[in-house]
């Protein structure tokens, strides 16, 4: 059985990893985000590698990840005032544009569509590993398709082993949730999947088109948000601040192995997954949060809801997506 190399961030970790995407291997990486599993963009072969490795479906198009902004030109055909200015707010950072594609970029890299989704993270070993690649690296969540993110090295292992040339592993993730996609082609941010930079972020350099929601189902909307991200083991419940314990507390009288995930402690008899402060909190351990129910075993997690504004938007995007599977 071959066992997947894990490696620290050092100059001899750096290196490996940079040659070997240069080569057409797959290393994944952390990001401020979440671990992503990336391969050289323009090598067609490395990129099906990495639809394999997750069995991610071949119309789900990758995030192209760039060590800078000065790299834009690489990939996108065309960069709008609109991009310009939300790339020289937010980057390096959690937002990925969606742009003009330039025709060098292997289809399968971007599903087929005649678009990009681009962006520069902000961690200090991605940006590390994208230096020494000196490519562009495709790059999806580390996960399995149907997985909860990865925000951990040992959860890429878990889920993709051996599939992966190398880990580097960068510790946990500092925020947990996936990047923000927005489509920046024409003069207004149409956001096609929330995550980490927030409406809010971005109505302070142009006002966000609020007529296209994340979960549109029209031509624009992001095809990830399609499927159903994650197909927890246990059932998930939201329930309303201030009622999670409570109705935790049911459920276990019903006989049920119950998790709680909340801002209070766990009752009698129900497992305590997690407890958060706020949503910024939540959307940090969110996704090690779920893998930790499926490990403890319960039959249903009950998740206490966060206040849809900020981050908290994406958060109770992907709990409502675990909860129902829409
Ligand atoms: O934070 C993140 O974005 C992480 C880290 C690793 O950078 N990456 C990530 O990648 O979440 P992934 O593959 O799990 O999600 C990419 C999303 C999918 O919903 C995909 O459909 C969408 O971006 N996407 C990619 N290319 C697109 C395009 N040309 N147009 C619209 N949406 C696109
Ligand atoms: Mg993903």
């Amino acid at each position: 059985m071959s066992v997947v190399r894990v490696v620290d961030p050092d100059v001899d970790g750096l290196r490996t990893a940079g040659a070997l995407l240069r080569a057409g291997g797959l290393v994944a990486f952390p990001t401020e985000t979440v671990y992503g599993l990336g391969a050289h963009a323009l090598d067609p072969v490395a990129v099906a590698r990495v639809f394999a490795a997750k069995g991610r479906p071949a119309d789900n198009p990758l995030i192209v990840h760039l060590a800078t902004a000065a790299e834009l030109p690489q990939v996108a055909a065309e960069v709008t005032p609109l991009a310009r200015a939300l790339a020289a707010t937010f980057w390096p950072g959690p937002l990925t544009l969606v742009l003009p594609a330039v025709p060098e970029l292997p289809s399968v890299t971007t599903g087929g569509l005649s678009t990009v989704a681009v962006r520069v993270p902000d961690h200090p070993v991605a940006t590390a590993v994208l230096a020494e690649a000196g490519v562009p690296v495709a790059a999806p969540s580390a996960n399995r398709s149907g997985r909860p993110s990865p925000t951990s090295a040992a959860h890429v292992v878990a889920d993709l082993g051996a599939a992966v040339d190398l880990v580097v592993d960068g510790g946990d993730t500092p925020l947990g949730i996936e990047s923000t996609v927005v489509d920046a082609r024409g003069s207004r941010p149409v956001v096609l999947r929330e995550g980490s930079v927030t409406r809010e972020d971005l109505g302070m350099v142009a006002e966000v088109d609020a007529h296209v929601a994340a979960h549109g189902a029209g031509p624009t909307a992001s095809p990830g948000t399609r499927y159903r991200h994650y197909a927890p083991t246990c059932t998930v419940v939201l329930a309303a601040p201030g009622t999670a314990g409570a109705h935790a507390a049911r459920l276990h009288e019903d006989g049920m192995r119950v998790g709680l995930v909340a801002t209070e402690v766990a009752p009698d008899g129900v497992v305590g997954i997690a407890r958060f402060h706020d949503a910024v909190d939540l959307a940090r351990r969110l996704y090690a949060t779920l893998r930790d129910a499926e490990d403890a075993g319960v039959a249903v997690l009950v998740v206490e809801a966060v206040p849809e504004q900020g981050v908290g938007r994406a958060v109770m995007d992907r709990l409502r997506r675990a909860a129902d599977g829409a």
